[in-house]
């Protein structure tokens, strides 16, 4: 997505190695109208595809995930991380490790806001290990729903996220942007890539 591209570009900071800080319009900041056309996106890749409800992890996938969820007409559920390990008949739970932060937190979602009939669009802000992906995935297998794919809004391609969850079986995953490399504090996509 040409937009999202070029806010990355004039906007983005990179931090070391490997970490895009997008927080004027994404993860701090948000831009309502970015979001939207976001949003819009995500419902036209996805609208073939019979969704009845979007998940997400709080927080910075929320913004996207309701956009989403406007422009397809669906509900939007967001899982709630927790550090401690909660045991509960109410939820469904799995453990999210994250590579970034070193820390691991239990996600959930009440049972009663997704069942087997459900049609699942998984959206996040970033795909990078695929774990936030995996343990998403995770909760609605618990469910019993179908996923049709999700939705991310910046994918770092260099990162092994994609191919985790392809081997987990996730295969339909959709990225607004795709990060090939960071070269000398430079964002490459993937359709620049020489
Ligand atoms: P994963 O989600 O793909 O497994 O990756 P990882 O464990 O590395 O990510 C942990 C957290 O860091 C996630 O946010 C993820 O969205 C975020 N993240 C990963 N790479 C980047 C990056 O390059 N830039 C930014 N800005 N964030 C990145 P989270 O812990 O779920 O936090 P929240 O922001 O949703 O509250
Ligand atoms: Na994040
Ligand atoms: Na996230």
């Amino acid at each position: 997505m040409k937009e999202l591209e070029a806010r990355i570009q004039s906007e983005g900071h990179v931090l070391g190695e490997d970490i895009l800080k997008v927080d004027s319009f994404l993860n701090h900041q948000i831009d309502p109208n970015l979001m939207q056309a976001m949003g819009n996106e995500f419902a036209r890749l996805f609208e073939s595809q019979g969704v009845t409800k979007i998940i997400t992890v709080e927080a910075s996938g929320i913004a996207p995930a309701v956009m989403a969820g406007l422009a397809l007409d669906v509900p939007v559920v967001f899982a709630r991380k927790s550090k401690s390990r909660i045991l509960s008949d109410e939820a469904f739970t799995a453990d999210v490790y994250s590579y970034t932060k070193q820390t691991t937190n239990q996600i959930r979602i009440e049972k009663r806001f997704l069942s087997a009939s459900d049609r699942v669009l998984i959206i996040d802000d970033f795909l990078a290990n695929g774990q936030a992906l995996l343990g998403l995935k995770a909760l609605a297998d618990e469910a019993g729903a179908s996923i049709v794919g999700a939705g991310i809004v910046i994918e770092k391609a260099f990162q092994p996220g994609r191919k985790a969850a392809n081997e987990a079986g996730l295969n339909n995953i959709q990225s607004l942007a795709r990060i090939a490399a960071f070269e000398d504090g430079q964002v490459i996509f993937v359709d620049e890539e020489k």
